[in-house]
């Protein structure tokens, strides 16, 4: 696996830049931070329940064969962590769920999306959101303008990592696998991806030891910041 300290620019060919939303380009803690004065201590314990049980039943409603959009399990997550933390309120509840649709992107995706589209790439998001969720999040951030397409696993009816979700990506971007770059900061959805053959630049913020799991990325970044230039931009 390539590294930060690559050189050159090992992602040379590359023609579209394609990125998972949230983890990636969107905080998905910042909807429990925005309400911490109503959740006090708890809102971290609530941000990391929340998007570990989101995930879960992302992936065991796809091998029990019963998909549900990704609203709907995001909420049913949300009720499980706010009742394991004896959080009990409704009109919290709501707000919260009114945040995750907002919810905020790291500062460095703006930047490093406008360069790698000034540096002639198609961009794209492909990833476990709703549509509708999807549209609100880029929209909210600012990233809409900047994105040729929005792909969400509605289109297939089964979460990541499932071969069918990265294979969107191929046949409405109508490119060849290596010249789509996959960029993730989930190490599962990196490794899945790769499966599918596309290439794969790991985000990977919080310096996490690589998933064992069949796959590597071809890259690790700790930052998006760093993208541009592994592409040649
Ligand atoms: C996404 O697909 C995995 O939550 C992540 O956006």
């Amino acid at each position: 696996m390539a590294g930060l300290d690559s050189p050159g620019a090992p992602l040379q060919g590359v023609r579209a830049a394609v990125f998972d939303a949230y983890g990636t380009l969107f905080d998905v803690a910042s909807a429990s931070e925005r309400a911490r004065e109503a959740l006090g201590a708890k809102w971290q314990p609530l941000a990391e329940l929340w998007r570990a049980k989101q995930l879960q039943y992302t992936w065991l409603r796809s091998l029990m064969g019963r998909h549900a959009d990704f609203w709907h399990v995001t909420a049913d997550a949300l009720d499980f962590a706010m009742e394991s933390l004896g959080v009990e309120d409704a009109g919290l509840r709501a707000r919260l769920m009114s945040l995750y649709e907002r919810l905020g992107a790291y500062p460095e995706a703006r930047p490093a999306l406008q360069a790698l589209r000034d540096a002639g790439l198609a961009l794209a998001i492909l990833s476990n959101g709703a549509p509708r969720m999807l549209a609100a999040a880029s929209e909210a951030a600012g990233l809409a303008p900047l994105l040729d397409a929005v792909l969400s696993v509605e289109a297939v009816g089964i979460y990541k990592p499932s071969p069918a979700v990265y294979r969107l990506a191929l046949d409405r971007l109508h490119l060849w696998p290596n010249e789509i770059l996959f960029v993730s900061a989930n190490g599962w959805d990196a490794c899945g991806a790769k499966a599918a053959g596309l290439r794969v630049a790991w985000c990977n913020r919080a310096g996490q030891p690589p998933e064992r799991l069949p796959e590597r990325p071809d890259v690790q970044v700790r930052s998006l910041a760093e993208l541009p230039a592994l592409v040649g931009a």
